[in-house]
């Protein structure tokens, strides 16, 4: 068997679903071609009868959730998120990610700081070594001085290029815009992180830093696996041994 990449997001969406999301849940939704079929199977679960509060990263999966029947409510409506299922755009061998490719990365990073569970679901096509080695980094930045804000963004050496749509810039659901910034690749994410949110101008930058709780990754082959399973069975033996 071999899966094209429909079939594959299609498998870890709902084995995340089946896997994290239990009766009762106040739940994340989260955005993009992944996160779609993720939605679609909670909106089976609570046909089924399942209680489920869910908050939303974007206007768009807000809009598939309530046309599912699903109960959409303000994140600030809930103290935290039991779990949130969210796609992602690179995924490294640590489960540092690069995510907003989909122009939703604001709103994701707000709902995965109120979650217990931040769970990612991706296709193997998302693995890189090194972040930034095949998807730019998005930075969402406010309209205002933005081209300032550019200029700074290429000093922490990438070329930082203005997202458009339809000719025009692309508009984040609040209302900013987005510098995709392509670098050869990102060699320390943690230090890039602090250097860039420092810039004025920058209200969100795409880097999910220890934020994923599990990375489930579809292959090709119809399996699915946890990496976070992987990185504890890779730990050697004596690791949890205090002297
Ligand atoms: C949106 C995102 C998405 O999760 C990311 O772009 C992956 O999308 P897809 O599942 O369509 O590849 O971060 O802002």
């Amino acid at each position: 068997m071999t899966l094209d990449a429909t079939a594959m997001k299609k498998l870890v969406a709902e084995e995340a679903v089946n896997k994290y999301v239990k009766d009762g849940m106040c739940v994340g939704l989260g955005t993009g071609s992944t996160a779609k079929f993720m939605i679609e199977k909670i909106g089976e679960l609570v046909k089924n009868g399942y209680d489920l509060s869910c908050a939303a990263t974007s206007v768009q999966s807000e809009d598939l959730a309530r046309s599912l029947g699903i109960k959409v409510v303000d994140i600030d409506e809930v103290d935290h998120l039991d779990v949130t299922i969210d796609g992602a755009d690179e995924v490294d061998p640590t489960m540092q990610l690069i995510k907003g490719l989909g122009g939703a990365l604001l709103r994701e990073k707000i709902v995965a700081a109120a979650t217990v569970k931040e769970i990612i679901i991706a296709d193997e096509s998302k693995l890189v070594e090194k972040l930034g080695s095949k998807a730019p980094l998005p930075v969402e930045v406010l309209k205002f001085g933005h081209e300032h804000t550019k200029f700074a963004l290429e000093r922490q050496g990438c070329e930082a290029v203005l997202r458009m749509k339809d000719d025009e810039p692309f508009i984040t659901d609040s209302g900013n815009y987005i510098y995709d910034c392509r670098f050869k690749e990102i060699a320390v994410p943690f230090a890039l992180e602090m250097k860039i949110d420092v810039i004025p101008g920058v209200v969100e930058n795409g880097l999910f830093l220890n934020t994923a709780h599990d990375v489930l990754i579809a292959k090709t082959d119809g399996s699915v696996y946890s990496m976070a399973d992987a990185l504890i069975k890779e730990r050697p033996a004596d690791i949890n041994v205090i002297n």
